[in-house]
């Protein structure tokens, strides 16, 4: 048996990589464009497991997928590649209308050319998971109920507007074509192996670094945090045993203000790594411009996932913030390679681009 993961080089699919791999002996091809939030450091256990299957590809390269649809014949796709930085898609929002709707688009017609040559046990087995994002409900006020899986989409940023027509595009194919969809809408993630340009593993690097943690606006914007192994959980339960065509919510109920996950990160420092002069991280506190378009408030309702596949988080947002700032101490060489550049060389050198 064999599963196929595109984006498995990035944050939340490399995470899932390496769980899936610790918790099953199936083969797992990974498709990955290897752009800069790629990164191959994240792997590395896996160097020589001749479970892991690396290949770099970009999901919009119908050749390249249909060959190794036909090649590997996977039971499943699961699908994490996306350009994913709401500031990057703000300033160059081109690169995420290609990934994630034409790329996506792409990706639909390959798999859908391979499943339609399976025999008909393996057409009905086969299952394409689309991971994307609570972004695509749009914003909340401070009273309003948290996103169900009926609320309709209102995506307010590029990143959050090409997820929900790459959702949508999901959506058809299988309403149209019959393919074997489900698609998984989850809060913000937290965790080991996160790119630092992202909210959390950016403040703890710069409260290291004793450079100032930008707060944008006000710093009264709510996020609906989830540890990154809980969303992976999350993703293998509706893998198993989701309703073909539907859309399952994940989320830890864990809402917080931005500048309130940014004081709990500063005490977690002061307390683990207290800075030499004996002065608080929260000091380094700077409120900057706000974000354009910047949503206010997002809330996960995830009692679908709960309800109809008994599924819950493991950590509270105590116990996962703790790890993830334990985590980013203990991998500095991560960091320092993700940070210096001498990783892009690197996939240079090797990959010629
Ligand atoms: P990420 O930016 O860390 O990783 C994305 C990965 O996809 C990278 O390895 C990148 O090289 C790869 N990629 C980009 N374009 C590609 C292409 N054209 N072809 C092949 N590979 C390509 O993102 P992430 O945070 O791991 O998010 C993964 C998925 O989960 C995304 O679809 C995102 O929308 C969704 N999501 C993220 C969050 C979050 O908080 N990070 C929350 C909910 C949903
Ligand atoms: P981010 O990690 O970029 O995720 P998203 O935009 O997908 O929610 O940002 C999380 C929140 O933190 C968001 O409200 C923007 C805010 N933010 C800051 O206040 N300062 C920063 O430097 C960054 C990167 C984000």
């Amino acid at each position: 048996m064999t599963i196929l993961v595109t984006g498995g080089a990035g944050f939340i699919g490399g995470n899932f990589v390496l769980d899936w791999l610790a918790g099953c002996d199936e083969l797992l091809i990974n498709v990955d464009k290897l752009t800069y939030a790629g990164n191959l450091g994240t792997l590395k256990s896996l160097d020589g497991d001749l479970r892991h299957i690396f290949i770099r590809a970009d999901i919009g390269d119908r050749d390249a997928l249909s060959r190794l649809f036909a090649e590997h014949q996977p039971r499943a796709v699961i699908n994490f590649a996306a350009e994913s930085h709401v500031d990057r898609s703000i300033t160059g929002p081109g690169e995420f209308i290609q990934t994630n709707v034409v790329g996506t688009f792409n990706l639909l017609e390959s798999v859908r050319g391979y499943w339609n040559e399976l025999a008909a046990d393996e057409k009905a087995a086969f299952r394409f998971l689309h991971v994307s994002t609570d972004e695509v409900y749009g914003t909340l006020a401070a009273d309003d109920p948290a996103f169900a899986e009926t609320k309709a989409f209102e995506p307010n940023s590029p990143y959050s507007a090409s997820k929900a027509a790459s959702d949508h595009l999901v959506r058809a194919w299988h309403h149209t074509y019959g393919l074997p969809v489900l698609t998984t809408n989850c809060s913000n993630n937290y965790g080991p192996y996160h790119f630092p340009e992202k909210l959390i593993p950016l403040v703890i690097l710069n409260a290291l670094a004793g450079k100032a943690l930008p707060i944008y606006g006000d710093g009264q914007q709510i996020r609906d945090w989830l540890f990154v192994k809980d969303h992976c959980s999350a993703i293998r339960r509706v893998l198993e045993a989701g309703k073909v065509g539907e859309t399952y919510n994940v989320g830890g109920w864990n809402e917080k203000a931005n500048l309130d996950v940014v004081k709990t990160i500063c005490s977690l420092l002061d307390e683990l790594q207290p800075k030499a002069d004996g002065k608080p991280y929260v000091e380094q506190i700077t409120y900057v411009t706000d974000r354009p378009g910047h949503d206010r408030r997002y809330a996960i309702d995830a009692r679908k996932l709960e309800r109809e596949l008994g599924w819950k988080p493991a950590e509270t947002f105590e116990s996962g913030i703790r790890k993830t700032v334990e985590w980013y101490l203990g991998n500095q060489d991560w960091v320092s390679n993700v940070t210096s550049g001498a990783y892009r060389e690197w996939v240079s050198a090797q990959y010629g681009a």
